[in-house]
């Protein structure tokens, strides 16, 4: 959501800012700019692309801050587009998050005589900034003065026309990290840009100001004092944010599957002892032991994994467990002791429900514990202890390849709390064994990409959908048809089959096809009896079937076959054919598949 990228150093600004934008995008925009001291300002509305056309005139310099905006307060024009100024066209601000108190503080600016150009809270902060300045505070003390004002989350990076090569950068709720290079360094909203000319980073934590110039980084807090804090050296590829030939980050990300299972199970599973290795965990393994209730929150697609989550926890570590979105759990009134669990789940680590959530819990006296892609992230440094999943950077803003990571880990966790508690070692053993080829198995799932692209073709014209499935497989009916709505924008609405009686029945008809996920598991038989009510209405189904599964031709004409493997790891396989019928059915309609109209990667405001 919202996307900041800076440069400092010795080489041109602007082909390194552009690239650095280019490399945002996934994040979701509708508006971009940059500013360059003593060569300007350029903002555009739309893409990218837009603002390089734009650019009828040089802009030399060697250091700079860009942005791409997706709009909160004000539409998306370029008035409103960042980076904002001050009166004197000397201070510029680039800013993700929202200036709570922006009305109050916007009121005595224009009392002092300070004149806004844009509907923005943003540009508040370059007036404020002014403001100290003209107070003879120094450009660092009248940033920090500034922040002190403000209500409300930013990750900002501020530019001044007077000081060109320095960049001061602050963080409270929206995350911003350092890039450290030789003789130039940078500032980005998340290390994805930042790849391509170092892996040396440091993510700053809410209250802290950084000031970087090419050759220097120095960390302070609100209160002036200077904090010192140690390098990261990501583990990320640059290579793993390019396309590698396929048309679409959201299609490499499904295709990369196998990898990501494999990346995430590497090293962690000890297949002999029926057991996993998780270093994160084994930090509060004791306290592990004493909880009595698991509560799961996350938004989106993660809060879906959290529901296959349950039914794993629940039936093999014999557990309560709770799921929940982040943006309900922190109204309500959760009841929390110090023996319950709150597990989250987030590919971003930065998703403000969720990461309230944590905070919620942990001011209750729970252990808080998070599956996290994002190493660094603020959830990674909030919560007690946790996994990594390992899946790499995701850049398609539908979640795929981070929706298998987790479902991987969380039977890993499960495992973990499983063996620790009534689970046998031979029990242990085979999931243990069953996650191991699970790699594999997605590997041949990918083999029939073909068949899933006919039948996108032939259901182009559906314009409802409903995806049914059971027990394991419910929360991947409601994933499959968030993909779809997603990517494709067409209505899709994901039920547990069982409830298709109690209202949904009545949308059937011949226009209104079914996916339903109907495996050689515990509840084949009430599957198979679900799918034959929708026919006896005329409605079409789509199975995603097992292997071998020949009762089904009579169903359907179009079915989708999966290997067998255990019920608890089913999803793992099942959700692969859907994410690739979401992506052909928005192929099909020659949609922004890895941009989706109206969303944003990381969602970073309530
Ligand atoms: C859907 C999707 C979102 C995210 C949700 C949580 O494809 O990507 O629903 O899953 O915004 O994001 P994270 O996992 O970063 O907390």
């Amino acid at each position: 959501m919202c996307g900041i990228f800076a440069y400092t150093g010795e080489k041109e600004s602007l082909p390194i800012l552009i690239d650095g934008l280019t490399c945002l995008e996934y994040r979701g925009y509708d508006s971009a700019g940059i500013f360059i001291p003593h060569s300007g300002l350029i903002k555009s509305v739309g893409a990218v692309d837009n603002l390089k056309k734009k650019l009828s005139k040089a802009m030399p310099g060697k250091s700079g801050i860009a942005h791409l905006r997706w709009a909160t307060h004000g539409e998306p024009t370029e008035a409103n587009a960042h980076p904002h100024c001050d009166c004197n066209k000397k201070i510029y601000v680039v800013h993700n998050g929202i200036i709570e108190n922006y009305k109050e503080l916007k009121n005595k600016l224009l009392l002092e005589g300070h004149i806004f150009i844009s509907e923005t809270d943003t540009e508040v902060l370059a007036h404020l900034i002014e403001h100290y300045l003209s107070i003879k505070q120094d450009f660092e003390k009248a940033v920090i003065s500034a922040l002190k004002d403000v209500r409300g989350t930013y990750g900002i990076s501020v530019s001044y026309d007077n000081e060109p090569e320095k960049i001061i950068a602050a963080r409270f709720g929206a995350p911003v990290v350092l890039g450290l290079g030789d003789r130039e360094n940078f500032i980005a909203s998340d290390a994805s840009p930042i790849l391509r000319h170092t892996k040396n980073v440091i993510y700053l934590r809410d209250g802290e100001v950084a000031v970087i110039t090419p050759k220097t980084h120095r960390i302070y807090n609100l209160d002036s004092a200077e904090v010192t804090r140690d390098k990261q050296i990501l583990d990320w590829d640059a290579d793993q944010v390019k396309k590698d030939g396929y048309e679409h980050f959201m299609l490499k990300e499904i295709m990369e599957g196998p990898e990501v299972v494999e990346n995430t199970i590497r090293g962690r599973l000890i297949i002999e002892e029926g057991q996993v290795k998780l270093g994160g965990l084994e930090v509060v393994a004791d306290r592990l032991r004493q909880i009595n209730r698991i509560i799961i929150v996350g938004c989106g697609t993660a809060y879906y994994a959290g529901l296959v989550g349950e039914y794993m926890l629940e039936e093999y570590a014999g557990i309560p467990v709770e799921v929940e979105i982040g943006s309900e759990f922190r109204y309500r009134k959760p009841i929390i002791d110090k023996n319950t669990v709150l597990l989250a789940i987030s590919q971003s680590g930065e998703t403000a429900d969720t990461l309230e959530a944590i905070r919620e819990a942990k001011r209750k006296g729970a252990l808080t514990l998070g599956i996290v892609n994002t190493v660094g992230s603020t959830i990674t440094r909030e919560t007690d202890a946790g996994v990594h999943n390992h899946a790499g950077p995701e850049i398609g803003v539908a979640s795929t390849k981070a929706f298998i990571s987790q479902l991987t880990a969380l039977a890993l966790v499960t495992l973990f709390i499983g063996r620790q508690r009534n689970m046998s070692l031979s029990v242990g053993q085979e999931i243990a064994k069953e996650i191991k080829l699970l790699p594999k198995k997605i590997k041949e799932i990918l083999k029939s990409v073909d068949d899933i692209k006919a039948i996108a073709k032939k259901y182009k014209n559906s314009k409802d959908f409903l995806y049914v499935g059971r027990k394991y497989n419910y929360p991947i009916a409601l994933e499959g048809a968030l993909k779809l709505k997603e990517v494709s924008y067409i209505h899709a609405e994901g039920y547990g089959a069982g409830e298709m009686k109690h209202g949904p029945l009545a949308m059937i008809d011949e226009k209104f096809p079914t996916v339903a996920i109907s495996l050689k598991d515990s509840v084949y038989e009430k599957m198979l009896s679900n799918i034959q009510e929708i026919r006896a209405r005329k409605g079409k189904v789509i199975i995603i079937a097992t292997k071998g599964d020949k009762t089904l031709t009579d169903f359907s004409e179009d079915i989708i076959y999966i290997p067998k493997t255990i019920e608890m790891l089913s999803p793992i396989l099942s959700i692969v054919p859907l994410q690739l019928l979401a992506y052909y059915f928005a192929l099909g309609k020659k949609l922004n598949v890895d941009r989706p109209r109206n969303l944003a990667k990381s969602v970073t405001v309530e």
